[in-house]
């Protein structure tokens, strides 16, 4: 029997051996459906203190329960692991390792390269290696496969290869990891039918596309779709701002449009590890194309604009009401770069805090799921620590500033006790007859 057949062969049959290299955000999830739909799972990462915290019942994700993990791993259903010499014991490999810019703000591909030298160090006929990390089209194809290749064995014949982006919204409850469409490109026919036929025991629909490029590219399109989006309200709130119109209101109206139109919302700046990011991988490769991708630069122009547009938004109010921000007391509500998520990675929270510190004022933060600042590449935050949100502390300071729209919080008692809130959320929507002045931004 063929490789390829036999591989299919045991992926319908469940027998396959499924791995997951990088156990974070994208990777975990992917864990749990592997493992729902009876699939034995073999989990990698670099970073010993996750696979620990695993095998110990120990969350490092909130939303994620460990206690789930645990349980798997206690009835031999996963295993986590840091040995990578054991990437030749799972029949597909799946790779959902960061893929983040470098100092100069291009395509940081290291983490792919070393999990693709991981891979070829042990490679044997007959494994299927897929990418779901978010990346720009002919990743798979330029960066991948000569390293495989130097094995010796052959993409199609030996070794299969395809490229299926993740789509996961960490927090989302609403719609679970199966119930989102999983777009397939394989590097060739066989590649693609054996990604397909493993992809189709997981998830409710699997769209097959022709190439790797076509997949990585859908990706980048609908990062790049809400990146434009979100720049454009942001733009357009600085504009009914100054019009008197609440944009938030007039957004609400919009959406009541059956068709032609989709909601985005204004916000304090972009964050998290795909909005900000992913379409500069996109924008470099343009460049070896000699195009131009100016809906990418200018919303990434006005998208960055935000924090700094908020933190002035902060001193007029301030200054309203008599004060400067220079020595002003700012609380700032929310570390999370999205609602209900314990994840700082690209928060604009972090950016405001640093720019208010700039310019004078004394700012701590509270967040409900974040207590204390976690290590971040480009920003030092590990010695912040969440205060409580108690009457009695959102009194002590001058403003408080709604970075983040957590579901949790009590903005009727936000509104009550502080003595004037910037919101960049409408998180105060709700709040009737509010005591405190409030301020959108
Ligand atoms: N977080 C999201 O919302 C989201 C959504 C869709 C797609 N993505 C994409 O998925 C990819 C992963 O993102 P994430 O949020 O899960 O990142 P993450 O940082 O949460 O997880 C990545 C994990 O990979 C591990 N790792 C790094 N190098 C490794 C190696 N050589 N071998 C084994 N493990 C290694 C890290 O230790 C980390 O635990 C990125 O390309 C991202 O753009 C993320």
């Amino acid at each position: 029997m063929k490789l390829a057949d036999q591989l299919l062969e045991q992926i319908r049959e469940h027998k396959a051996l499924v791995g997951v290299v990088g156990l974070g955000y994208v990777g975990l999830p992917l864990v749990r459906e592997f493992c729902a739909a009876g699939f034995r799972v073999l989990g990698f990462d670099i970073d010993p203190q996750k696979v620990a915290m695993l095998k110990a019942g120990k969350t490092y994700i909130r939303h994620l329960p460990a206690a789930h993990f645990k349980s798997l791993i206690d009835n031999d259903r996963f295993e986590a692991t840091t040995d990578m010499q054991r990437l030749s014991e799972p029949d597909a490999i799946l790779i959902c390792v960061p893929t983040p810019l470098d100092k100069m703000r291009e395509p940081d591909m290291t983490y792919v390269v070393n999990t693709t030298r991981q891979i070829a160090a042990v490679l044997r006929a007959g494994q299927l290696v897929v990418l779901e990390s978010t990346t720009y089209p002919g990743t798979t194809r330029e960066v991948m496969k000569p390293v495989l290749d130097g094995t010796g064995l052959r993409v199609e014949r030996d070794y299969f290869l395809a490229f299926s982006p993740e789509r996961e919204d960490p927090g989302r409850t609403d719609i679970t990891t199966r119930d989102i469409p999983k777009v397939v490109g394989g590097f060739g026919p066989q590649s693609r039918k054996l990604a397909v036929a493993l992809y189709g025991e997981v998830v409710a629909q699997v769209v097959p596309v022709t190439s790797c490029e076509v997949a990585e590219a859908a990706k980048i399109l609908e990062n790049v779709y809400r990146c434009v989006n979100i720049a454009l309200v942001n733009e357009l709130k600085l504009l009914f701002d100054r019009m008197g119109i609440d944009v938030w209101e007039v957004i609400e109206a919009a959406r009541t449009k059956p068709f032609g139109f989709q909601a985005f919302y204004p916000g304090p700046g972009l964050g998290g590890h795909c909005i900000p990011i992913d379409p500069l991988y996109l924008s470099w490769k343009a460049r070896q194309y000699g195009r131009p991708t100016r809906f990418i630069e200018l919303a990434a122009e006005i998208n960055t604009l935000m924090p700094e547009h908020v933190v002035n938004r902060v001193a007029e109010a301030l200054n309203e009401q008599g004060k400067a921000l220079k020595g002003s007391r700012v609380l700032v509500l929310g570390l999370a770069y999205k609602r209900d998520v314990d994840d700082v990675r690209e928060s604009p929270s972090v950016t405001l805090i640093e720019l208010l510190q700039a310019r004078g004022a004394r700012v701590e933060y509270h967040d409900p799921f974040i207590p204390s600042g976690k290590p971040m590449r480009e920003h030092k935050i590990t010695h912040l620590r969440s205060i409580p949100l108690t009457p009695a502390n959102l009194k002590k300071f001058d403003c408080v500033l709604i970075a983040t729209d957590h579901t949790n919080l009590d903005y009727e008692m936000v509104c009550k006790h502080a003595a004037l809130v910037v919101d960049t959320r409408n998180a105060t929507a709700r709040v009737r007859r509010p005591r405190a002045r409030v301020v959108k931004a």
